[in-house]
């Protein structure tokens, strides 16, 4: 493959939009973040990152594992971050820790999605979602020809001195201490798979979560049952309408 494209995705809006990207640009393998590094990155012509924003960030997973790549300055690195609102300082965060890493951010682009937070809220009603969809891809196939032309945003800046506000969050990995586990649970193990940091474990047939957790939602949005919940909270769940849980288990 010429291409490469690392994704991160709890819902699937960011698998989708990789996706689409992907088949734009031809020739372009899509790789999820919750799996193990590759080591032939210089092999390719563009290497791409697609992730949801958190609270104005960059997810701590994606962080990691970018920090774990031997990035160089001549690889072509683009970014896209999808969002439900608004991105704060996820883009400058990126372009940091690339530079970090030993590579350089030659563009990004933020993409606004149905939101998924659903600690906070519920699934977007249907008028609101269909549209933004639909927009979306008008949007990868926008971002796919400045990506095939390998465009360079000269107004990206490597060095930013963000104190990320995540870091500032001082429970945020033990957030999945208030999941709450319903009677309807069939122990089907679809959480434990789908769960990017391995946080969930089945015991007795039932999940337990552990303090890695990334908040993605993932475990709550695609239990077939509706069984897990957020302080037993009773929201309408949400997932992209392109994707299957499949497609997201780490490999
Ligand atoms: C923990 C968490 C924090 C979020 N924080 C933000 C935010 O700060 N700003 C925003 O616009 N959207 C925020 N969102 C919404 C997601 O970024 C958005 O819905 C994204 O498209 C989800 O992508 P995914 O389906 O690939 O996981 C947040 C979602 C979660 C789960």
């Amino acid at each position: 493959m010429e291409n490469i494209i690392f994704f991160f995705s709890g819902t699937g809006n960011s698998l989708a939009l990789a996706q689409e990207i992907a088949i734009n640009l031809d020739n372009t393998e899509t790789y999820n973040m919750s799996g193990a590094a590759p080591d032939n990155l210089s092999s390719y012509e563009r290497i791409g990152f697609v992730f949801p924003v958190y609270f104005g960030g960059v997810p701590p997973i994606v962080r990691s594992f970018i920090e774990s790549l031997p990035l160089s300055k001549s690889m072509y690195i683009f970014g896209i971050i999808t969002r439900g609102g608004y991105s704060g300082a996820a883009s400058d965060e990126l372009a940091e820790i690339i530079s970090n890493s030993g590579g350089k951010l030659a563009c990004e682009f933020t993409v606004m999605m149905p939101g998924n937070f659903i600690a906070a809220y519920s699934a977007f009603p249907d008028f609101i979602q269909k549209p933004l969809l639909s927009k979306s891809d008008e949007k990868a196939r926008k971002i796919s020809e400045k990506v095939k032309v390998k465009l360079i945003d000269q107004n990206i800046k490597d060095s930013h001195n963000i104190t990320p506000l995540l870091q500032k969050i001082p429970d945020y990995l033990t957030f999945a201490k208030d999941y709450r586990v319903n009677h309807n649970c069939s122990g089907c193990n679809l959480c434990a798979k789908i769960c990017p940091s391995q946080n969930i474990t089945m015991i007795d047939l039932k999940p337990h979560f552990d303090s890695a957790c990334q908040r993605c939602m993932a475990c709550i949005q695609w239990c077939p049952v509706a069984a897990i919940s957020y302080k037993g909270q009773s929201r309408t769940r949400y997932r992209h309408p392109e994707i299957k849980a499949e497609e997201l288990f780490r490999k």
